[in-house]
């Protein structure tokens, strides 16, 4: 079995899906390998090191005559067109907002798995990479939040006087969320958090930040499988009323709200950002899918009124190795979950395999893509 791994296209992007050591191990098994040249170069690694593990350095044309081909952003509508039939296709497509290319991949006849669509599974998590880069973004976002602000994080004694703690705000404390409390509670700032899923207040309260309640009456965005789900619009007055209050009081505001096959919600409109104090920031972490603040323009800062608002909508590329690193263990997990005695297989009796193959030999097998087409 000869597995692609292809350089990533999209601008500003440094991240590689596979790195020399998974290389190395997988070889063991009896996988080979062909990567793009220069595939890790933005992440630091080398030509040479993809050699030295065991594979081939190839050009972009010879990785597509791979069983399979991994990428960690979705592929262009070319690459998919170079791709052969009966290849497997391994990549963070969001299959109902890249329907085009959904098209695509069931004219060429080929397979694919969304690491989308991995089960939440505890037997999954090690394959996870949605959780892996939420990571990255919450501890990422908290750095260069506390690096736009013109304050210290940390409460401070000095000769010249006391400099109080600066006020952290995180709305969503899912995956991202959590790790943008452990890290701002790390530099020393006070924080708060929110989440419309009551059951994360013990998590939030465990890191040491103040759980932000708001009255919810009856199960409110609470969804399936641990995820939120759409609030009512009395639940969403509710909540923004104790938002203006917190929010007029944060010096760095981190929202990660995000709800499964929908844009993220608004949760902070252009009047509550005129509440802030000049010189706080919004890090929008929910920008890739809209972002939760009205003025959030993805992958642009925007000024309003002394207001920072960061719309990067790639934070683990701006820590390249090591959201490499995890994402190759994960795509590892991946190959090592479908590896049998006969070699690499897709059955869909297993439940993980089952989730994120959502097209087999051109046939869409995920329901509400095969009702998007
Ligand atoms: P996500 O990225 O889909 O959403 C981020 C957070 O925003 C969530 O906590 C969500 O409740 C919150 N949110 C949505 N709408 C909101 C609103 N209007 N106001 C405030 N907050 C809002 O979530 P993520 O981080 O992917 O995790 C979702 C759940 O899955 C979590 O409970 C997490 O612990 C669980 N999980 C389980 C895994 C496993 O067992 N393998 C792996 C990763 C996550």
């Amino acid at each position: 079995m000869n597995i692609g791994v292809l350089k990533e296209t999209k601008t500003l992007e440094k991240r590689v899906a596979i790195i020399p050591s998974t290389v190395k191990d997988l070889t063991k098994k009896g996988y080979t390998f062909c990567v793009e040249k220069d595939a890790g170069n933005l992440s630091h690694y080398s030509n040479q090191s993809f050699i030295d593990a065991g594979a081939k350095l190839v050009e972009k044309n010879d990785v597509f005559n791979c069983d399979i081909v991994i990428k960690v952003n979705t592929p262009t509508e070319d690459e998919i067109r170079s791709l052969n039939s009966n290849s497997l296709l391994i990549s963070l497509f969001q299959t109902i907002k890249d329907i085009d290319l959904v098209k695509t991949l069931k004219e060429k006849q080929v397979s694919a798995f969304s690491l989308n669509l991995l089960p939440r599974t505890t037997l999954a998590q090690k394959m996870d990479v949605l959780s892996s880069q939420a990571s990255i973004a919450g501890y990422k976002a908290v750095l260069i939040g506390a690096n736009h602000i013109g304050k210290y994080m940390p409460l401070l004694m000095t000769p010249a006087g006391t400099i109080s703690p600066a006020r952290t705000l995180i709305i969503g404390a899912g995956v991202a969320g959590l790790q943008a409390i452990a890290t701002s509670k790390r530099l020393g700032s006070k924080v708060e958090a929110f989440d419309v899923r009551p059951e994360v207040k013990e998590q939030v309260e465990s890191l040491g930040a103040k759980f932000v309640e708001v009255e919810n009456d009856g199960g409110d965005g609470v969804g399936s499988g641990g995820y939120a789900k759409e609030t009512s619009e009395e639940y969403k007055k509710r909540q923004q009323e104790v938002m203006k209050e917190r929010i007029a009081k944060s010096d760095l505001v981190i929202t990660t709200a995000l709800v499964p096959n929908r844009p993220a919600p608004t949760l902070i409109p252009t009047s509550m950002v005129d509440l802030m104090q000049p010189g706080s920031v919004i890090m929008d972490l929910a920008a890739e899918n809209g972002g939760n603040c009205e003025l959030t323009t993805t992958d642009e800062v925007v000024h309003h009124n002394g207001i920072l608002i960061d719309g990067n909508s790639n934070f683990p590329s701006t820590m390249a190795t090591h959201a490499s690193q995890l994402f190759s263990k994960n795509i590892q997990a991946i190959i090592e979950h479908c590896h049998t005695e006969n070699g690499f297989e897709l059955n869909k009796e297993d439940e993980i395999i089952d989730g994120m193959l959502f097209i087999e030999k051109g046939e869409v097998r995920h329901e509400p893509t095969k009702e998007a087409l």
